[in-house]
């Protein structure tokens, strides 16, 4: 490994920026250590990397299997990558991400991570911002802590399914969303608080997109303490911002994080190029 490897956290506890690496040519001694400070951080800020879509995946690879996403469909010219675009004449209307989730939080096995590169960005605006769940669990009760360890949520793939907001709904029409799907309708449960498996830690795991209520609770009685999660979930010191700079490639962990992003750049392009690592079952607290 070259010795130029600096790891700068950008919050005490979430978020870390990577430099004096380039992850296209990186060894397996600096992949394992940008694996250790994933663990130590949650979200990796990786300035001046420029992966082409061909690259990022490869460099996706080196952090697990690369999971192609269901309803969402991938560029033509390379279906594991999906372009993450506003153009900026899509004004007033709703866009990928723009509210807290864990992506693909309803999939029987959700994905560990996701990476995003850069690729035309606005002047300004667009930002995306994390939340740390390790956090979110900690900062609770030790009494609602124990009440929510055992607990399983129901999740589904809401918006693409039959319920969802239908196929003329107001979001990009530069990101190639699958609406009206049966399949998106089905319920999946995981835990409301799961262990990770490289550090052991609990987190929470309920995000507003995707958990429709507790196990063997109904809608009515799951929303009270939902919307307290959900509340108290993205509370600014569990936060990290990004202020995204031309080349930067993020990855975050969806194990243990919730982000969200910007929707404050009307009359402006915007476009990254996004990949999955798969992931496994959740596990219990
Ligand atoms: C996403 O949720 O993957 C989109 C994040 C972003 O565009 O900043």
């Amino acid at each position: 490994m070259r010795n130029d490897l600096e790891i700068r956290p950008v919050t005490p506890h979430l978020g870390a920026e990577v430099t004096g690496i380039r992850l296209a040519d990186a060894s397996d001694a600096e992949i394992a250590a940008v694996k250790t400070a994933f663990a130590a951080h949650g979200v990796l800020f990786f300035p001046e990397q420029r992966l082409s879509p061909d690259k990022l995946v490869a460099v996706t690879r080196r952090f697990g299997d690369v999971l192609r996403v269901p309803y969402v469909k991938g560029m033509e010219s390379h279906p594991d990558v999906i372009a993450v675009l506003k153009e900026a004449d899509e004004r007033r209307i709703s866009t990928f991400g723009g509210t807290w989730h864990s992506d693909f939080s309803f999939l029987p096995e959700p994905p560990d991570a996701t990476l995003l590169q850069a690729a035309e960005l606005p002047p300004v605006g667009g930002d995306t911002i994390w939340a740390d769940q390790y956090l979110a669990y900690e900062s609770l009760s030790a009494g609602l802590q124990r009440l929510l360890d055992p607990l399983l949520a129901v999740h589904t793939g809401w918006p693409h399914g039959t319920m969802g907001p239908g196929p003329d709904a107001a979001v990009s029409r530069s990101i190639k969303m699958v609406r009206n799907d049966p399949s998106a309708d089905r319920e999946v449960l995981h835990p409301v608080v799961r262990r990770h498996p490289v550090t052991g830690r609990k987190a929470l795991f309920v995000n507003p997109v995707y958990t429709q209520r507790f196990a063997d609770m109904s809608v009515a009685e799951s929303k009270p303490l939902l919307d307290f999660l959900h509340a108290h979930c993205t509370r600014p010191e569990f936060q990290c911002r990004l202020r995204w700079q031309d080349g930067m490639m993020v990855m975050w962990d969806n194990r243990s994080t919730l982000h969200l992003a910007i929707n404050d750049y009307d009359g402006h392009r915007r476009l990254l190029y996004r990949t999955t690592v798969a992931g496994a079952v959740p596990a219990r607290a």
